[in-house]
Parts: structure tokens; sequence; C-alpha cells
């Protein structure tokens, strides 16, 4: 059981708020299991009509905790079950399956799985100076939770590519304005309006919204999608590249890529 992300139920709503602030809200995998279960519990309680994820820090979340991936790439651990068993996994696939809204609050950075997992948002409220970032390719890593297709999708080619390959940042302003999120808001009225909208969408008709939501998500091509990113992302975590870029995180310098063939 971790504190680093915090449960409660209320008025319909599950919250579940990231609380890890000394490091920036990194999701280990102890807190992709509340994540995981969290959203497993919300599909199966029908007193549960909405789930938000939002933050008790000033980030959301800088995205995978890159000790963790460091410790995965030096395990050597290739296997596919390994891959399946993490609860990052799990949270995905979750994430993917919720049948029920899902909301989002974003109030400073939102990195990789932070900025993807909104992909899987119904409503997502931003504030105006987040900075949305899925640096992928500067990590020796690949697209993540069928961002691969929804991003490209959702804002075009260009920007996507210049998100995932240069981890060019997008501003709260801006994810508003190209369709990645509904609202931009001053930082301090981003819970407010998340909170507001997740409890008026659970006034709604679940049987309609379900059948709204799954009209409007190919969620086989999701499904497929991140089977296959993450066998290739599994594979990049093993990588000299990948070993490269996470030693040079953990030392604050700029990774050198130019000596691996
Ligand atoms: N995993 C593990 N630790 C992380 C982390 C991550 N993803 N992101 C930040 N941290 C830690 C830092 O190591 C630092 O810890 P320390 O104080 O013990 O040294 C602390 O959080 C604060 O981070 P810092 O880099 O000093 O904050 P910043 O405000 O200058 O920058 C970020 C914030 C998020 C832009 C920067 O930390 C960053 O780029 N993190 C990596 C993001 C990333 O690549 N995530 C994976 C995506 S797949």
């Amino acid at each position: 059981m971790t504190d680093h992300v915090l449960k409660t139920v209320e008025g319909g709503v599950m919250t579940l708020s990231f609380n890890r602030a000394d490091k920036k809200n990194a999701i280990t995998d102890a807190m992709y299991k509340v994540l995981a279960d969290g959203l497993e519990e919300a599909e199966a309680d029908p007193a549960i009509r909405a789930v938000l994820f939002r933050s008790e820090t000033d980030s959301f979340t800088a995205g995978n905790d890159l000790a963790d991936f460091a410790a995965q790439n030096a395990s050597g651990d290739t296997s596919r079950e390994a891959g399946l068993q993490r609860n990052v996994t799990r949270f995905l696939k979750a994430l993917a399956a919720a049948e029920k809204p899902l909301v989002a609050a974003v109030r400073g950075v939102a990195v990789g799985v932070g900025t993807t997992m909104l992909l899987h948002c119904d409503l997502v409220y931003v504030a105006d100076d987040a900075r949305l970032m899925t640096p992928f390719v500067n990590l020796a890593l690949v697209p993540e939770a069928a961002s691969s297709w929804l991003l490209p999708a959702r804002i075009g080619h260009a920007r996507a590519y210049a998100m995932f390959a240069l981890g060019e940042p997008v501003s709260g302003a801006e994810a508003a304005t190209i369709g990645l999120a509904n609202k931009a808001l001053p930082s301090a009225e981003v819970d407010a309006a998340a909170l507001a909208a997740a409890r008026q969408v659970a006034t709604k008709p679940m049987g309609s919204l379900k059948i709204t939501k799954q009209l409007m998500r190919d969620a086989g091509r999701i499904a497929d999608l991140m089977d296959l990113e993450g066998r290739h992302f599994g594979a990049r975590l093993q990588t000299a590249e990948a070993a490269e870029a996470f030693a040079a995180f953990a030392q604050r310098r700029p990774a050198d890529f130019s000596k691996i063939a």
C-alpha cells in the first residue's frame, strides 16, 4: 500500500490524487497498483459514476519513475510475462477499457503517461501554464497507451511527432486550443472545474454514457496497438540507448547516444 496516490469517493465520484511531491509525482509500480485497483473498483461499483484524476501537489505527474525504468533495464528481464504482470500494464488496460466517464484536472507538468493517459479521459481541464510532454524518444523509448495513434489522430502528425521525437512541450493553453483538453484555466481554478464536471456527468444516465463512449472509441484497435507498443516498449527498455538515457537523467547531464550503434 502507498499513500503516493490517494483515493476518495464522494457523491458518485471516485477521486484518485497523485501525492508524491518530492519526486514530482513520478509513478512507481505501487502507485500504478492503486490507480489500476481504483479503476477496476469504479467500473464494478454501481455507486461510482465517474473517476477524477488530479494531484495533491503542484505537478500532475512526471510520468513513470525513471529509477524503476533503470532497474528494469539493469534486470535484463525481457519476458512478455514480466511486462504483462506489471501494474502499469494493468493501469493502461483499465484506462482503455473504462466504460464510465474519466475526468482529469492537470496542473504543472504532465510527462509521458501523465499526458498519454489524458487521451483516455473524457473531460480534461488544464492549467494555462501546465506543461504536457511525451519525450519518449529522448528516453530511447517509444510511445505507449495507444498514443502512437491517438495523439496524431487528435492533434495531427506534425505536432504529435514533435512531442514524441523532440520532446516538445505543449502548454495548457495550447492543449485546449488543439483539442487535447476541454478548457484551460488559471491553475487555482482547475480542480474545482474538473470536480464540477465530474459531478455533472455523474448525474447523467449511465447506460447512455457507456454506449456513447463505446461508439466514440475503437476499443479493439486501441487494445491491439497497446499490445504492439508494449512489446516495442519492453524491448526498448533493455537497450544500451535506454541505459544511457536513464543514467543521464540520474546524473543530471545531457544524454550522449553518439557512441551507441
Ligand atoms: N522519475 C523519477 N524521479 C523523478 C522523475 C521521474 N520521472 N521526474 C522527476 N523526478 C525527481 C528528480 O529526480 C528530483 O529528485 P531529487 O530531488 O531527489 O533529485 C525531483 O523529482 C524533482 O525533479 P527536478 O528534475 O529537480 O524538477 P524540475 O522542476 O527541474 O523538472 C521535470 C521537472 C518533470 C521536467 C523533470 O524532473 C523531468 O524531466 N523528469 C523526467 C520526466 C520523464 O522523462 N518521465 C518519464 C516519461 S516516459
